[in-house]
């Protein structure tokens, strides 16, 4: 198996494709019921965002594990008041075995990487959700007994989700096609770096053009138009993002086989149809329950354990 010797996981492209493949295996044999016990090891979870999901599946994961978590609420710990992250990290570095930190500047997660020696996972930021994306090739995985060729369409806003979802995908060898209006396409800097890291089979098509992006696509991908930090900005978006929405129009010019994919929470009605998440294509609740297999595949090749 491999480790991941106490690396830090700021983006998903902190892992090669082959690393990639190791915790999306190890993920599977987790979730078939191999034990892998972390027993004494302690996650810190810090969260300057609201989170359901990111936050149950770590904290299920650890326990399920045999491990401890603490959740470090900055509305109850010194960080809500200002602390610098450089000393919080060198305090938290002496106590917790990893640390799982979702807030808003990667530049902030780079900082706790850069003062403490555990691993840091970023659990979301405004650039990267890398935990999301391990739990969304899992379900892709599942669902086509590959990912290397597979087409997956993003529909929306370019943003965190998106990033992740086109490094993984160039790692994996998948085909990427994200449509988003314009002046909402993907972080350029993301889609050169893809193509960087790229494996054989890679392709990315940015496009503003949400029929030519689902023509054809093994997976339907959307998030909300509006991130957590931009909620100012959300009743303006609604009328450029309309023609994105994931609904039976758009999943008629899929495969007929396609999956739909969503990292939740949704707004029914604005990015997906609450038709399209109900339906028989939805995998959505395969795709949550994955957050827990996959992160505790990460905590276990994070903390080195012989599984
Ligand atoms: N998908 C996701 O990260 O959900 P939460 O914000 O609920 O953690
Ligand atoms: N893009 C969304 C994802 C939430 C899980 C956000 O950052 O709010």
């Amino acid at each position: 198996m491999t480790t991941l010797s106490q690396r830090d996981i700021l983006g998903i492209a902190d892992l090669s494709a082959t690393e990639l493949k190791d915790v999306l295996e190890l993920a599977v044999h987790l979730k078939n019921g191999r034990q892998s016990p972390v027993s004494q090891k302690v996650l810190g979870l810090l969260f300057y965002k609201a989170s359901t999901r990111t936050r149950v599946s770590f904290s299920v994961a650890m326990y399920q594990l045999g491990g401890q978590v603490i959740d470090l609420n900055p509305s109850v710990t010194q960080v809500g008041r200002g602390e610098p992250i450089a000393d919080t990290a060198r305090v938290l570095d002496r106590y917790l075995d990893i640390l799982a930190v979702r807030t808003y500047k990667q530049e902030d997660l780079e900082t706790f990487a850069n003062y403490a020696e555990i691993p840091i996972i970023n659990a979301l930021t405004d650039l990267e959700h890398p935990c999301q994306t391990l739990a969304d090739l899992l379900t892709i995985q599942e669902n086509f007994n590959t990912l290397s060729g597979i087409t997956v369409t993003y529909l929306g806003d370019g943003n965190n989700v998106a990033h992740s979802l086109i490094l993984g995908g160039a790692l994996m060898g998948m085909k990427v096609h994200i449509a988003t209006p314009d002046n909402y396409q993907p972080n350029s800097q993301i889609v050169e770096k893809a193509k960087e890291l790229a494996v054989d089979g890679f392709e990315v098509m940015i496009t503003n053009d949400p029929i030519k992006a689902a023509k054809d696509s093994q997976v339907l991908y959307t998030d909300v138009w509006t991130s957590m930090g931009q909620e100012d900005l959300a009743a303006s978006r609604i009328p450029l993002f309309e023609p994105y929405q994931v609904n039976e129009t758009l999943l008629n010019y899929a495969d007929k086989e396609a999956i739909v994919l969503h990292c939740l929470p949704a707004h029914r009605g604005e990015e997906i149809t609450d038709s399209v998440i109900e339906g028989k294509h939805s995998r959505v609740w395969e795709q949550a329950e994955n957050r827990m297999h996959a992160q505790k595949a990460l905590i276990v090749s994070l903390l080195e354990v012989n599984s």
